[in-house]
């Protein structure tokens, strides 16, 4: 059966009752992809997630593209392919990664993007950008709002709603301008009419994932909402989620964060690489708003359309209140990620690829209490 994500997942989209404005995208050939990308040589791999590799292509008219392709082909990967195209093709917002077009010949499954000349948020904190210190205070302050602006729009203007399910700094990616684009959207979930949440297998990276989700599954917004709270503190501290203190332990940003935010230490919190150059009260607004984002119950945290709010500090009274928040004046024991340990030899990676990360699979699987498919 030909290849058709647009018929996988409702509705068929038609192109052309996509709005006038909208770029559209295209099918492309292998043969097309291979000439682009020289043959998906060595040197224009850009890197490799659990999909597969990423390649920097140019097109004949001069176009940079990034080309996704698929590393083993299975029903699930068709599967999670059908879903990230599906999804791609629907959301159309300026703070997401747009798709160009996909290419499916034989067992050969491509996604093509927008190539994004300043790559991953990741690479600029913790990767092969990080000590060229590209990213001021100002660009940070441009890519929180932005990345928020784009969960914003899945969560509360995409029809129907959609969680990212995979928040992290590898997936904030960054055009010429340091403007942040959400990319992956595999792991996605539409969410139904009146759902409050779904209950699905647990997929996502250790160090984001909100206790709810990791332990009994349950995804729903706020989950993402947690992984943001925790992309914010890593953009402000330049620090990684999770941080090896010694062979045995790991300390969660939270955890680090938290009482140095009850002392109002901000100088303490601030990335470094910054050397203080920074707006104090929109830096204090960020670690508060990241801080309320990544508490361990759900119902607490934020929506993303206040997240937005608060960071644009565009409610006063708001901004002014999470001051008094029952956070800051002190931590609680336990108040965050309850119940999850992290064991030293975690990998970092979470997914319900059986070849893939058995162990992490299992581990979580004895804490979860209910976990459907
Ligand atoms: N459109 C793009 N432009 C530039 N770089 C990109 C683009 N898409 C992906 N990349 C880079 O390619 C690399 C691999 O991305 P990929 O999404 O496959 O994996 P990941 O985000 O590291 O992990 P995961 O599979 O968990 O999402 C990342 O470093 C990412 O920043
Ligand atoms: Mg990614």
């Amino acid at each position: 059966m030909a290849f058709c994500p647009v018929f996988c997942f409702g509705k068929r989209l038609d192109r052309n009752q996509r709005g006038k404005k909208q770029p559209t995208w295209r099918i492309f050939s292998l043969k097309e992809l291979h000439s682009a990308t020289n043959n998906f040589n060595y040197d224009n791999k850009l890197g490799e997630g659990a999909f597969g590799s990423v390649y920097w292509g140019q097109l004949w008219d001069g176009s940079q593209i990034a080309v996704k392709r698929l590393k083993v082909w299975s029903n699930k990967a068709e599967m999670e392919f059908g879903v990230e195209v599906e999804i791609l093709a629907r959301v159309r917002h300026d703070n997401l990664l747009s798709l160009r077009g996909y290419c499916a010949e034989g067992q050969e499954r491509l996604i093509v993007y927008d190539y994004m000349a300043n790559l991953s948020l990741l690479s600029h904190l913790h990767g092969q950008h990080s000590s060229e210190c590209l990213l001021d205070w100002n660009r940070r302050m441009n890519i929180a709002i932005g990345s928020a602006e784009g969960i914003a729009y899945l969560h509360h203007h995409a029809t129907p709603h959609i969680i990212h399910r995979d928040i992290k700094a590898s997936n904030v990616l960054l055009d010429s301008d340091f403007k942040a684009r959400v990319a992956d959207f595999g792991f996605a979930k539409f969410i139904p009419d009146g759902a409050t949440h779904v209950t699905t297998r647990v997929k996502g990276t250790l160090g984001y994932l909100a206790p709810e989700y990791a332990m009994l599954g349950k995804a729903s917004e706020s989950c993402d909402v947690y992984s943001f709270g925790i992309l914010l503190l890593e953009l402000a501290s330049g620090k990684k989620p999770l941080e090896k203190l010694n062979a045995t332990t790991k300390r969660t940003i939270t955890d680090w964060a938290l009482p140095l935010a009850c002392e109002r230490k901000f100088s303490d919190l601030a990335d470094p690489r910054i050397n203080g150059k920074y707006a104090e009260e929109e830096f204090k607004r960020v670690v508060f708003v990241a801080l309320i984002c990544a508490q361990s119950q759900p119902e607490k945290r934020p929506t993303m359309l206040e997240v937005l709010e608060l960071l644009k500090g565009e409610a006063k009274d708001k901004v002014a209140a999470l001051e008094n928040h029952e956070l800051f004046n002190g931590p609680k024991p336990g108040e965050y990620n309850d119940g999850l340990s992290v064991a030293e030899d975690s990998p970092d990676f979470i997914s319900e690829d059986k070849d893939g990360n058995k162990e992490v699979k299992e581990e979580i699987a004895s804490e979860n209490t209910h976990r459907n498919a």
